[in-house]
């Protein structure tokens, strides 16, 4: 769709720093902001809480403000850095240390943060789980890992398959009433004994800090493993991209579970030091507003599905909320339709900014900076000190508005630097010197990047990655299934819905019965968001020769467009 580009404002946004970010750039100038930078000591954890929490006319400013349906509650940056003090000592006093895992497995909640900068603390590596996932999810997770601590719920401890999980030696219990012993510990119990003093583990840039795990389009979740080194993008983007300012009120509604909560919504405010609002419980348009509206927020980082379901919920729940304190919006996640865009302008007065990266790249690369023309439709362009192209399947750089593989040059600050004991796959993701995303999009004249799809079987479904993999193993499972082939279906709300086609056993009849309890089959055992909508029952699952499910098939039957070459297809 061609649309007029939205011009920036001026005037809200601090464009002079950008501009001057732009001008003869090099990483080094950004590494001056930190205080490694003179002391030597570095620890994402100190930079992001302590280092606010040393100064007088910071240490009682709120940096987070939690909110949930139950529960409301605010700390400040010495609470916090008291708190993560204390947990780093419970964590010590068990045993955990330096390049240990410790996943985090829990809904968000003030407990949640503080053990996340516990575990930085004591330099071990924190792998934060989404609360939504079921035991297969968190088994693939933790025995991949050889994670040796669990930070958990009580509710939640059901879907934790202990016995097949011989490295975990200890489970942290946050709630009431847990019953302590020597594998469970009960945080509350333990964190009132434990001092608020703690000398940090100092570590080096390239020391671990997170793994996230991720879908591809084969094989189970692959760990993702960032490093301290990555806060100095996750800074330098708070600042040119998020444009966070002194006084801000910062609110990224994305799940710690996912690298957006982690890297946008823990560690580029709090490195910049301002009030984070943090909201548990479920979406609705009324609370999303409300929270604005409450908050004063003035600066949201959210998500296209997010942003649609506000567009349709309509004027009249609009109008009953006070929008008036944001100042800057920005998108992630998925394709940001033009249309939300004009609906910003029109309903909210503001621009939305998309952003693209991946959980791969650790931060942002391609954006719409508030100094910049927004294209409606286009991701934006590279941030400084990044450069990105298109280029084909040998690495090749290619022309304006030609399609090929979205690639970053090797060597930004935040890229992961490892994909956990698995160097082959890490390999695969570099070709010619370039990170090749999976992503197919083309550039313009001007240099702004145009998202087109992906280039493998990766489904993106309200902004979530989920591998067809993962849902076909699951669906397997089922004593009815006797093959399945996953793909991602387009979808106006959701961008793509999960779409299964299976082959049935022996003995087995299509009923709508047995279709939905297939269904809640792969959303107990997986999770939720990895449940297909839709399930068709097929005679057979085209595959190739040598066994892989083509499911390039599956959707071109379902789009109903032509199938291309298929002569790799078993007779
Ligand atoms: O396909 C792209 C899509 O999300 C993928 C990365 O997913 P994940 O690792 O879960 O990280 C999401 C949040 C950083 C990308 O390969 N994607 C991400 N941002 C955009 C996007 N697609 C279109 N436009 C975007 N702005």
């Amino acid at each position: 769709m061609d649309m007029q580009p939205i011009p920036a404002r001026e005037g809200k946004h601090n464009l002079k720093d950008y501009h001057n970010a732009r001008k003869n750039f090099d990483w080094e100038q950004v590494k001056r902001k930190f205080s490694w930078y003179e002391t030597g000591k570095v620890n994402a954890a100190y930079e992001t809480i302590d280092r606010h929490a040393e100064n007088p006319s910071k240490k009682n400013q709120v940096a987070l403000s939690y909110s949930a349906p139950d529960r409301e509650e605010e700390l400040t940056f010495e609470q916090l850095k008291n708190q993560s003090n204390q947990f780093a000592n419970v964590l010590k006093k068990h045993g955990i240390e330096k390049g240990d895992r410790v996943f985090l497995f829990m809904p968000r909640s003030p407990e949640f943060y503080a053990s996340f900068f516990g575990v930085l603390k004591v330099g071990a590596i924190a792998g934060p789980l989404f609360e939504a996932f079921m035991e297969q999810a968190v088994r693939d997770r933790l025995q991949d890992s050889e994670a040796t601590m669990l930070i958990t719920t009580p509710d939640l401890l059901y879907r934790v398959p202990q016995e097949d999980l011989p490295d975990l030696k200890k489970i942290v219990l946050v709630g009431d009433k847990v019953e302590a012993s020597e594998r469970y510990i009960d945080y509350f119990a333990e964190m009132k004994q434990a001092s608020e003093d703690f000398a940090i583990e100092w570590v080096d840039l390239e020391d671990g800090m997170i793994l996230h795990y991720t879908s591809g389009s084969t094989g189970k979740p692959k760990g993702v493993y960032h490093v301290h080194n990555a806060m100095i993008q996750h800074y330098a983007t708070g600042e040119w991209v998020l444009d966070l300012q002194e006084n801000d009120i910062y609110w990224c509604t994305a799940d710690p579970g996912w690298v957006t909560g982690t890297s946008y919504g823990i560690f580029a405010p709090w490195l910049h030091g301002v009030t984070n609002v943090i909201r548990g419980g479920r979406f609705t348009p009324e609370s999303w507003y409300g929270t604005v509206d409450k908050y004063n927020v003035t600066v949201w980082y959210t998500a296209p599905t997010a942003l649609r379901k506000l567009v349709s919920a309509g004027e009249d729940v609009a109008n009953q909320f006070d929008m008036s304190s944001l100042r800057h919006l920005l998108s992630v996640g998925e394709p940001l339709n033009p249309e939300v865009i004009t609906w910003g302008v029109k309903a909210l007065d503001l621009r939305i900014h998309d952003t693209w990266w991946m959980t791969e790249t650790g931060a942002m690369l391609i954006c719409n900076y508030p100094t910049m023309d927004i294209r409606p439709g286009s991701m934006g362009k590279p941030i400084p000190g990044v450069e990105a192209s298109i280029v084909d399947n040998e690495g090749n750089e290619l022309p304006p508005y030609q399609m090929g593989n979205l690639a970053i040059k090797k060597g930004w600050p935040s890229m992961m630097r490892a994909i956990w004991k698995n160097p082959g796959k890490y390999d695969s993701y570099f070709v010619n010197g370039w990170y090749v995303s999976g992503d197919s999009a083309y550039k313009d004249e001007d240099g702004y990047f145009w998202f087109q799809g992906r280039l493998d079987d990766v489904i993106n479904t309200s902004g979530e990655r989920v591998g067809p993999f993962e849902v076909e193993s699951k669906l397997i499972e089922h004593e009815a299934v006797a093959e399945a082939g996953v793909i991602g279906k387009p979808d106006p709300e959701r961008g793509e819905i999960i779409k299964a086609f299976i082959t049935l056993n022996e003995g087995y009849e299509a009923t709508d019965e047995l279709l939905e309890d297939i269904r809640v089959f792969v959303k107990t055992g997986l999770s939720a968001h990895a449940a297909p909508r839709e399930i068709e029952i097929k005679d057979t699952i085209p595959k190739t020769r040598s066994g892989k499910i083509m499911r390039r098939l599956l959707k071109s039957w379902e789009l109903g467009l032509p199938t291309g070459d298929t002569s790799t297809l078993e007779e």
